[in-house]
């Protein structure tokens, strides 16, 4: 199947979304594109959204959709939660940024603390693309050394050096070169190809971006060991992963990194983003008279990003991180289940309750990626919204209601696709 190929599929899209359509058209004359944001765009055009609460989305045409990807994973507690909405309610009349230390940051600070392995300090700033960056500034620094070794396709946020190794882009020599995720021995080859010139390995715990893939056993681990052997940090980009037990995926997988990345939930539906490492890895932030680490922010560590970050990490549990696994678990299952039915062939792949869906090519196994974008738009109609790549990620507030109509919907949007590749044929 092509992707100009316009299906029923199409067509049922543009007939409920007129007004998505119309404001998209208005977007365009005063934003590239209509868009701000690189991946929330789909054709014919995306979706317009006009409120959320829970795991529901509205659009600007009133159509409701069951939110299976929680804004790219940076809604633990999905729209307007509660809680998040009372405390930000109760902060505002207090002011949003001042310049100094708050109660707030104390008390966040004081909970990450607690809940990240190898974490005595944190660093507040504003996204997950901060965190990183000042993860990578942390280690060049603190290493006298300037190379990062990342992964192919790993992705750390919007920032040049992160961006290696993604979209065609080959390493830089001198700042930043690459490895396989999952491949130790592509990791130890780096390492020697530059000895004495890396300064961090940065590594996302399940690689995300592109395909989902979790690490394979005992990979994460070792990752560490190799860092560690080598005297290089070792950087974990929790900012999505977090989700993986109480303490992130360094818990879940064992591991005790030397800098902790968080961003995207973390903020509760704000923007934050976490450095966390040492106390003494994190003192030469400002202090160290020696070597200081100039670090700045207006809004880093601002009122409301604080209150809410510290109400979403207090109210995930272990009993919530089970719950919403095994809600993914049903899900995929549902998903084999209409494959099997409806007989497009499908892959998911991913931990509990971040996955990736893709459509297989049904002679040679391989990503199918216009299907898949078909099946993407096909599910929209159907009352379902996950991420264009194929990404869910799920929220507290799904109920196992939500759950089962979504594995419904997505089983007549498994149809939809069935027909409309017949149709071609
Ligand atoms: C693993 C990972 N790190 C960092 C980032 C960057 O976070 P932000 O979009 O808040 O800048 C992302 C965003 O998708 C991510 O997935």
């Amino acid at each position: 199947m092509s992707e100009h190929d316009k299906t029923a599929i199409h067509e049922e899209y543009l007939r409920l979304t007129p007004g998505s359509a119309k404001l998209m058209e208005r977007a365009a004359k005063s934003m590239p594109r209509g868009l701000t944001r690189t991946l929330s765009s789909f054709a014919p055009y995306p979706v317009v959204f006009e409120r959320g609460r829970g795991a529901t989305l509205v659009d600007v045409d009133g159509n409701r959709y069951i939110d299976l990807f929680s804004n790219g994973m940076s809604l633990m507690h999905g729209h307007a939660y509660g809680p998040i909405e009372d405390g930000l309610r109760a902060a505002l009349p207090r002011g949003t940024a001042w310049p100094g230390t708050s109660d707030a940051q104390v008390e966040f600070a004081e909970l990450l603390c607690r809940r990240v392995p190898a974490a005595e300090q944190v660093r507040f700033a504003n996204t997950g693309t901060e965190a990183t960056m000042l993860a990578v500034k942390l280690a060049r620094h603190v290493t006298q050394r300037q190379l990062i070794i990342k992964a192919w396709h790993g992705y750390h946020g919007s920032y040049d050096d992160l961006e290696v190794g993604l979209q065609g882009q080959g390493e830089v020599a001198g700042r930043v070169a690459l490895a396989t995720f999952g491949d130790l021995d592509s990791y130890a080859a780096a390492l020697e190809r530059h000895a004495g010139e890396v300064a961090a390995i940065i590594v996302e715990p399940v690689q995300y971006t592109g395909v989902v893939t979790p690490p394979p056993e005992g990979f994460l681990p070792a990752l560490r060991e190799l860092a560690r052997e080598a005297g290089v940090l070792f950087v974990l980009d929790d900012c999505l992963m977090f989700r993986l037990a109480e303490g992130g995926s360094a818990e879940r997988f064992g591991l005790d990194a030397d800098i902790t990345c968080l961003g995207k939930w973390i903020g509760g539906g704000l923007p934050v983003g976490v450095v966390a490492g040492s106390a003494e890895l994190m003192s030469i932030f400002d202090l160290d008279p020696e070597r200081p680490l100039y670090h700045g922010g207006s809004f880093n560590g601002n009122l409301l990003g604080m209150i809410a970050g510290t109400i979403a990490v207090r109210d995930l549990t272990a009993a919530d991180i089970a719950r919403i696994e095994g809600q993914g678990e049903k899900l995929r299952g549902e998903l084999a289940g209409a494959s099997e039915t409806t007989g497009v062939p499908l892959r998911t792949s991913g931990v509990g309750s971040a996955f990736g869906l893709y459509v297989l090519d049904g002679a040679d196994g391989e990503i199918d990626w216009p299907a898949s974008r078909l099946l993407h738009l096909a599910a929209v109609n159907r009352g379902l919204y996950y991420g264009v790549g194929g990404e869910f990620g799920l929220c507290t507030a799904l109920t196992d209601l939500e759950i089962a109509q979504a594995g419904a919907a997505l089983r007549c949007a498994l149809a939809d696709v069935a027909e409309a590749v017949v149709d071609r044929v």
